[in-house]
């Protein structure tokens, strides 16, 4: 009994010195590769742990038909510094969030509704894993590798996400390859397609050029 206390009491004053417990990010002021800066700890109160978003459906009236509602740490500054964030995906019947990549976090997905196809391609080989998902099912898919998730079933598909970062970043593959003003040419020439199917692409991607 006394001397596990002794120990405990022991460690107590490094503890206080070493650790600190949270970096709420102060948004008003510029990101860093390494976060946020803090905000003021007197500052702080328990609305800065609690973000209520999630539980709405997105919009998936939309080109993809669905929709990421995202807890970043733009969204949600408390993750601020602790390697970590989550999204809610909403997906409608033939909805897809077409191939995309993270360059900042892998991801675990869970869904919470309906049936999803998702996948992944690893950058060695380019081997794909891909599966149809149902209710409980968790998929992992590794930081920076080019993924995907498709409904895949009758209804609507909700899923939730989970990433090893605050900022997972994102880039739809299709957006960045037809939505830029690249001319149509360096297009072509760069990805093997037809001119009238990059047209076509940039038209209804929003690109130009
Ligand atoms: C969903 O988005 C569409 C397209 O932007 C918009 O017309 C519609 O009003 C939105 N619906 C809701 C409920 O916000």
């Amino acid at each position: 009994m006394f001397l596990p206390i002794l120990f405990i009491f022991s460690l107590l004053p490094f503890s206080h010195s070493a650790v600190q417990d949270f970096c709420v990010g102060d948004l008003a002021l510029p990101d860093t590769p390494a976060g946020y800066p803090c905000k003021k700890p007197a500052k702080v109160t328990v609305n800065d742990f609690v973000y209520s978003a999630l539980g709405v459906a997105g919009n998936t009236s939309n080109l993809i038909k669905a929709a990421v509602t995202p807890a970043f740490v733009t969204q949600f500054p408390g993750l601020n510094g602790l390697g970590l964030s989550l999204a809610r995906l909403d997906l409608a019947v033939d909805g897809v969030v077409p191939m995309h990549t993270h360059p900042g976090a892998s991801e675990v997905l869970f869904v919470l509704e309906g049936t999803i196809c998702a996948g992944f391609i690893s950058s060695t080989d380019n081997v794909v894993y891909f599966q149809a998902l149902n209710k409980g099912d968790i998929m992992i898919f590794p930081q920076g590798l080019l993924h995907f998730q498709i409904n895949s079933g009758e209804g609507v598909a909700i899923a939730i996400v989970s990433f090893s970062s605050p900022s997972p970043g994102l880039q739809i593959t299709d957006f960045a390859l037809f939505g830029n003003n690249l001319p149509t040419e360096l297009v072509v020439k760069t990805t093997f397609l037809d001119e009238a199917q990059v047209k076509k692409l940039k038209g209804v991607l929003g690109g130009t050029g």
